[in-house]
């Protein structure tokens, strides 16, 4: 395996782990504050089915020769990065049904690629976290699509959660293809299979549609659908918001890294004890 593939792989499964695993936290926020018992159980699943998610490409990544303990050491450190999407706050119950219907919506675009990646491990954990993430979507969908039709404030607290969540989902998919140097390398060595602009504008076009169902509406005045093309045209993208959320400066960057290093801490004496007991048992044998 050329040494360049194999670093390229573990800086992308990382962070993809990262991901999943950050990513429980603007969603845990609204366990305790779900409005039903059957919108509880669901959340509650959505964000376990994400840890999961993290655990198979943490192993996945260390298949190429790394340990779980660096990997979370460059998380907690600052060194890693992690999809700039989880640095948006959760301010509203409607946010429960954005962040499943559109980050949830752009992950899956991603994914559905990657199950077809060139790396075996990665690809194969794909085809499971991608039949996860339809029930994600789905769920968030059907939220909104209740809030739609409740009172006109339920309405209007979806439709909010909406515009805030859009160009942030936007960005899921990283800069333009004339702005992103390492994406020629990875479609070469068929790690990427479409570019970032494609799975962009797929994302765009089921997502235009998907709203006229829910009977709201984009914040994006430039989005219309061009026959010339047979695809959604759309606004530009504010990359210098992006930039700065990526360089720590995002509402909730300083927030989500100190949740995790105060779970990793809190849970040291869980990690002794598992280790003890290990040993234990071994020792029995
Ligand atoms: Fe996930
Ligand atoms: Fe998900």
């Amino acid at each position: 395996m050329p040494e360049a593939y194999r670093k390229t792989l573990i800086r992308q499964i990382s962070q993809h782990a990262h991901s999943e695993v950050v990513g429980m936290l603007p969603e845990g926020n609204w366990i305790t504050r779900a409005p039903s018992l059957r919108r509880k159980v669901a959340l509650l699943a959505k964000i376990q089915d994400e840890a999961g998610h993290g655990l198979y490409l943490y192993s996945a990544a260390e298949t190429l020769g790394i340990s779980r303990e660096e990997l979370y050491n460059e998380l907690l450190s600052g060194k890693a990065k992690y999809s700039s999407i989880f640095n948006y706050p959760t301010l509203t119950w409607a946010d429960m049904g954005a962040v499943g219907w559109l980050v949830d919506g752009a992950a899956i675009m991603n994914q559905v690629a990657l199950c077809k990646c060139s790396y075996g491990p990665y690809a194969r954990a794909m085809v499971r976290v991608c039949k996860e993430e339809s029930f994600h979507q789905r769920q968030g969908f059907e939220l909104l699509l209740t809030l739609s039709k409740g009172t006109p404030e339920q309405h209007a607290m979806a439709q909010d959660a909406i515009n805030r969540w859009w160009w942030p989902s936007m960005m899921m998919f990283g800069p333009n293809d004339s702005d992103s140097p390492h994406s020629a390398q990875s479609m070469r060595w068929k790690i990427k299979r479409y570019s970032n602009d494609t799975l962009r504008q797929k994302f765009v076009d089921m997502i235009a549609e998907q709203i006229k169902v829910l009977n709201m509406t984009l914040p994006d005045p430039d989005l219309r659908w061009n026959e010339e093309r047979g695809h959604y045209d759309f606004g530009t993208i504010d990359w210098t918001e992006f930039n700065e959320v990526l360089k720590g400066n995002g509402p909730c960057n300083r927030e989500r890294l100190a949740a995790r290093r105060k779970a990793w801490e809190e849970g040291a004496w869980v990690r002794e004890a598992a280790m003890a007991h290990a040993a234990k048992r071994q020792q029995s044998f």
